[in-house]
């Protein structure tokens, strides 16, 4: 990256919520209008309605550092850019991207106009669909293996099973790497027992959205896809039956 800074640039990192466009937070949507450039995986900028002025730079997944780097040197152009993700942008998506590149680009660089602003990530719009299953401590993993290695989630469930957290898993399984979530399964039925609820929150505020609450000893890999959040209970965590389907909660207090 090089070059003069000009300063009519601004560069905002936005989340883009877990789906509904009524779960886009109103901050979000005013610099989506006064954008010139969206930058983002594809699937996310095409999220972004295209307008008269807009330019929208869609690129692959697994493009972060590029990605980051383009939207700098957009700003440094004197753009307006917004860098989209998913649900919030700072949780395993695009913000820390942008910050590792920022920190390698020259001090220059740093007098950028940057803000992020949050959203509401998957985890929190499940944890309303369910209920509230993260209404004591609670801990989040990534189950992917792309910038990190198995035996570090290995050691990161043992460790959470160990201390009674409530749990929600993002990346859970995909088609390139569909056995990792079976281990995860099997791990946490050994830590945790087969009585433990676990919860699949599939495309939640989408059309395509279910639900499903059941138990470890019951759970079975295929019922999550990448585009499933991922729940296992503490010990306290319980279920309240009702006619519409149940309520998965975890009460405020233990002892
Ligand atoms: C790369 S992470 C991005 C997370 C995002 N930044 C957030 O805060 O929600 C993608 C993962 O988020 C979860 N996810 C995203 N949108 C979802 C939705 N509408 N319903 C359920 N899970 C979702 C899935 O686990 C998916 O594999």
């Amino acid at each position: 990256m090089a070059g003069d800074i000009n300063k009519n640039g601004w560069l905002r990192i936005v989340g883009l919520g877990p789906g509904a466009d009524a779960l886009i937070t109103p901050e979000v949507s005013a610099v989506l209008s006064a954008a010139t450039d969206v930058v983002g995986y594809v699937p996310y900028v095409d999220r972004v309605a295209p307008r008269p002025g807009l330019v929208r730079h869609g690129s692959d997944n697994r493009e972060e550092i590029r990605r980051a780097e383009q939207a700098l040197q957009l700003t440094a152009d004197g753009c307006r850019v917004v860098v989209v993700s998913s649900g919030d942008p700072g949780v395993f998506a695009m913000a820390a991207a942008l910050f590792e590149a920022l920190e390698k680009a020259g001090p220059e660089w740093r007098s950028l106009d940057i803000q992020v602003l949050p959203g509401i990530s998957a985890m929190l719009a499940a944890s309303a669909r369910l209920g509230a299953p993260l209404g004591h401590d609670f801990c989040c993993i990534n189950l992917s293996d792309n910038l990190k290695p198995w035996g570090v989630i290995e050691r990161r469930l043992r460790l959470a099973a160990e201390a009674d957290f409530a749990m929600a898993f993002y990346n859970p399984r995909s088609r390139a790497r569909p056995e990792g979530f079976a281990r995860a399964l099997e791990l946490l039925r050994q830590a945790c027992g087969p009585q433990r609820l676990i919860a699949f929150a599939r495309a939640v505020s989408t059309p395509e959205e279910s639900i499903l609450v059941t138990t470890l000893g019951e759970a079975e890999p295929e019922m999550a896809d990448m585009r499933t959040l991922v729940m296992v209970g503490s010990s306290q965590t319980r279920r309240i039956e009702c006619p519409a389907g149940p309520w998965v909660y975890t009460p405020r207090s233990a002892s």
